[in-house]
């Protein structure tokens, strides 16, 4: 056991032994560290004015992810290298090549927002990739510019990530990689006290005995929704867990199914995903930002409970499973039972989800799923369908129909599914009546996202969409963006 945080920061290792345990690693920049260059925005992972980047070892390389340090808890760096916006100049003061695009294209206005849009770009310039307007749009979507300023950035982006990284960073890379090599510990991390601590233990093992002991305690993935609570609800967290070193992380792909370990970051999981359906693709690109992605775990949106969550419903059309431990045992359970009611999930004290089973599709299944949202990207949703329909012939012989934000939890439409038995795809007539039978299965709230109405409405559109989608096997009539067909959609830029 080992009573020390440790990561790394311009080539030096930081140590920490006296770390509050909600600690997040802005608060531990700005009052600790007073590097000021980090702003806070909104505190709670939305603008990405706060952005660093993180660095650990992938692929025997060093790879940067932005993440937003507002919601990152110091725990979460444990073994990591933090890069932030005061550290990129170079000897006297030189710029860094995607600093100098800013000013090049005089990308920055106010200002407020540039350093975030600074880190964010230095991540893309060490992707190593050569991104087309398309893909830096992404990469900015978790970047609020109130200036929007935003041509002359994707400007700076374009200039300045040209496939190569020639920065001190890349020059010093051999020297990282053996700091974080060395930094690699098998060692559970514990600080604090029986009453108040922050953890990081090692093994699954370690955890589940930890979480035995203190069933209280909060346990911290992604902090993409944790890290709320602190910042936003101010809520006193005394004893919290992080997950990111316990081995719950592994990604392992079958003919017949994919396994996720609950803290398997969307980022990592996103080409396995993809991997079942382009969907799922699609369905990630728009879950956050990619500072949410690098950090927010698939077992985290659903062992949250939330009603709006993007994953549940697409995941238990697909028919997935998961997997809890409580101390050493065990247990498997379908992922529509785990959700009760609202705020109430089929998990014990110390009880906690370990991996996810998702099914990969049969020949004669085809899946769709559409997330509803006021905003393209970076939105919670109002609303998120999901249709996997087992065909036989032309006819439907049996649908999986689940919903998020039209419940108090992602919940299946038993009536509507009922309703498709058999319905021929060549009948609309048929889908018409399915889609009336949703009214039997959901009563939705109006709220600030959408009226019950709207919801309602929608709800039925999707349901009728999917069954176009899949009648006609193709999506050019139905989607502007997302083509299922390969392009990103046909006002896609180049
Ligand atoms: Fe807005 Fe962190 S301050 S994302
Ligand atoms: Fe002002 Fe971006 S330059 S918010």
């Amino acid at each position: 056991m080992r009573n020390q945080l440790r990561f790394l920061r311009k080539g030096r290792v930081v140590e920490m032994t006296d770390v509050a345990p909600a600690a997040t690693v802005l608060d531990y920049l700005r009052l600790t560290e007073r590097a000021c260059g980090t702003k806070e925005g909104c505190a709670e992972g939305d603008c990405g004015a706060c952005t660093i980047a993180v660095g650990s070892l992938k692929n025997g390389r060093v790879e940067y992810q932005p993440v937003n340090s507002c919601i990152q808890l110091l725990g979460q760096v444990e073994g990591c290298e933090i890069v932030v916006v005061d550290d990129l100049a170079e000897e006297q003061g030189a710029l860094h090549p995607v600093q100098s695009a800013m000013v090049k294209h005089h990308a920055s206005q106010c200002g407020f927002c540039t350093p975030g849009f600074v880190m964010t770009l230095f991540c893309l310039y060490h992707s190593r990739a050569r991104p087309k307007r398309a893909d830096v749009t992404d990469w900015l979507a978790g970047n609020l510019c109130r200036c929007t300023g935003y041509r002359p950035i994707v400007a700076a982006a374009l200039d300045s990530c040209t496939g190569k990284a020639v920065d001190g960073y890349a020059e010093r890379e051999a020297e990282t990689r053996s700091s974080l090599l060395t930094l690699r510990s098998e060692e559970d991390v514990f600080l604090g006290n029986e009453q108040s601590f922050l953890a990081m233990p090692a093994s699954v093992e370690s955890l589940a005995g930890l979480y035995a002991r203190h069933q209280g305690a909060v346990l911290v993935s992604g902090a993409t929704d944790v890290g709320l609570w602190i910042t936003k609800q101010l809520r006193d967290l005394p004893k919290i867990i992080c997950l990111n070193r316990a081995g719950l992380d592994k990604i392992e792909e079958t003919p017949d199914a994919l396994i996720l370990g609950a803290a398997a970051t969307y980022a990592d999981a996103k080409s396995a995903l993809a991997s079942i359906d382009p969907d799922l693709r699609e369905l990630l690109r728009r879950l956050g930002g990619k500072q949410i992605r690098a950090t927010g775990t698939v077992g985290g949106n659903i062992a949250n409970g939330s009603p709006i969550g993007d994953m549940p419903p697409a995941l238990i059309a697909l028919g997935a499973e998961i997997e809890l431990r409580r101390g050493d045992a065990m247990r498997r359970m379908a992922l529509e039972d785990f959700f009760i009611a609202y705020g109430r999930q089929d998990r014990a004290p110390g009880e906690f989800l370990t991996r996810i089973f998702i099914p990969r599709l049969r020949a004669n299944q085809r899946f769709r799923c559409y997330k509803i949202s006021k905003r393209f990207d970076q939105d919670i949703s109002a609303l998120m369908g999901a249709f996997r329909f087992e065909l036989h012939e032309n006819a439907i012989a049996g649908a999986r129909i689940a919903f998020g934000g039209m419940a108090a939890t992602p919940k299946r439409a038993a009536n509507a599914e009922a309703a498709l038995a058999g319905v021929s795809l060549a009948e609309p007539g048929g889908w018409h009546r399915a889609g009336r039978a949703l009214a039997e299965d959901f009563t939705p709230i109006s709220d600030h996202r959408a009226s019950s109405v709207y919801r309602l409405q929608t709800a039925k559109a999707l349901l009728i969409k999917a069954l176009d989608e899949v009648a006609r096997d193709s999506t050019h009539e139905t989607r502007l963006v997302g083509l299922r067909e390969g392009a990103v959609g046909r006002f896609a830029q180049a």
